[in-house]
């Protein structure tokens, strides 16, 4: 059996590869470690429930005492997950970004060099390059992080680097470009857009609604990760880019197409300070070890709306605030 921690489980991408490493991986035995902040979500976890090779534990990576019990009785592979992970919180109120991103970081590559972990995967974000007006970031660029979330995440990345430089930690990192698909928290670009259309609500487009972002399919993330713990060289960096850009503006015009809703549901807002223009990625050392991004962005797309089309009840509890009264009682909290 290998032993497999998933730290940030309980949220959007985590969950996903949850799935994903029970299914795809037999041998597997995995913990996941999630403190279950207001973006963790048990229910992105329910149908594993009672699965013979999983375990849930609720904890905080910047505790030590909870990584120790998370590790007791060792782990072969790490995947951190756990994070912080929106910007706009993190420009209103950085301290956590700080705590969970940086320091719960160490924590666990602290503990993961004292118990000989083969394989600690580190995973990281494009927003590390900072914004790229043209071409697209390769792996060995400047890291020119323009927001707390980004900087947090790329002192991260660094200091997992310096445990495999300095200690010989087996650590690989992956620099992921947007994710979407099903089960993302509804305050991120595409799903907070998706449920507002669905409720004839207004879409909050930042500035000129000009920025690109380039977008990547969950369920391809999750499979990029396992092509980097197969293939990956130990201290290196790998890019995990979708290959779509595309304009927020652009986006939000292809969800209401989609839905039927009127474009005049596009509200401009005042922009996101430090806003990056643009994000891209260079993937070429990825597509070396074999992997590239298998779902088109309008496939991707289109399965997303659905999801979040028949899954009102997963989100309205969230957007109502109901969610956390439901949360307390099903953790008796
Ligand atoms: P998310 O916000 O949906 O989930 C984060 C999870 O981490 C939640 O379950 C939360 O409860 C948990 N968590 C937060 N603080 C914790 C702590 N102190 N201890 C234990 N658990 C804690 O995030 P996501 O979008 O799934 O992102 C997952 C990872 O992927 C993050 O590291 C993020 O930086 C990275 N990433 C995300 C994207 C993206 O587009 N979403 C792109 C590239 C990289
Ligand atoms: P987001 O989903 O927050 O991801 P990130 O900032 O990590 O790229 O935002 C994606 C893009 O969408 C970004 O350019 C900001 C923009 N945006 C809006 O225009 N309105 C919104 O309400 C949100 C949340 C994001």
């Amino acid at each position: 059996m290998t032993r497999v921690l998933i730290t940030g489980g309980a949220g959007f991408i985590g969950s996903h590869y949850a799935h994903h490493a029970l299914a795809r991986h037999p041998e597997w035995q995995v913990t996941v470690l999630d403190k279950l902040t207001y973006a963790g979500n048990p229910d992105n976890l329910k149908d594993l429930e009672g699965h013979a090779r999983y375990r849930f534990l609720r904890g905080d990576v910047a505790s030590r005492e909870d990584v120790a019990l998370a590790m007791e009785g060792g782990a072969d592979i790490v995947l951190n997950f756990a994070a912080e992970t929106h910007v706009d919180r993190s420009i209103g109120d950085p301290e956590g970004f700080i705590r969970t991103d940086i320091y719960g970081a160490y924590a666990l590559l602290e503990a993961a060099r004292s118990r000989g972990v083969k394989r600690f995967l580190q995973i990281s974000t494009d927003e590390v390059y900072g914004s790229v007006p043209q071409g697209a970031s390769r792996e060995e660029d400047a890291l020119m992080p323009s927001n707390p979330y980004a900087a947090s995440k790329a002192a991260a990345d660094r200091l997992a680097y310096s445990y495999h430089a300095t200690y010989g930690l087996p650590v690989l990192i992956t620099r992921a470009s947007n994710n979407f698909g099903p089960n993302q928290y509804p305050e991120k670009l595409i799903p907070l857009f998706v449920t507002n259309a669905l409720d004839d609500q207004a879409l909050p487009l930042y500035g000129d609604g000009l920025n690109v972002r380039d977008w990547l399919f969950v369920g391809d993330h999750c499979e990029a990760l396992d092509v980097v713990l197969e293939r990956g060289t130990p201290g290196q960096v790998y890019n995990v880019g979708g290959g779509n850009e595309r304009r927020n503006i652009d986006i939000s015009r292809a969800i209401l197409e989609r839905l039927g809703k009127p474009p005049g549901l596009v509200r401009s807002v005042s922009d996101r300070p430090g806003h990056d223009r643009r994000y891209a990625l260079d993937c070429r050392k990825l597509r070396l070890l074999g992997w590239s991004p298998r779902t088109p962005f309008d496939e991707g797309l289109e399965e997303t709306i659905a999801w979040y089309a028949d899954h009102r009840d997963w989100w309205e509890k969230i957007k109502s605030g109901a969610y956390l009264e439901y949360y307390r009682k099903q953790y008796r909290l």
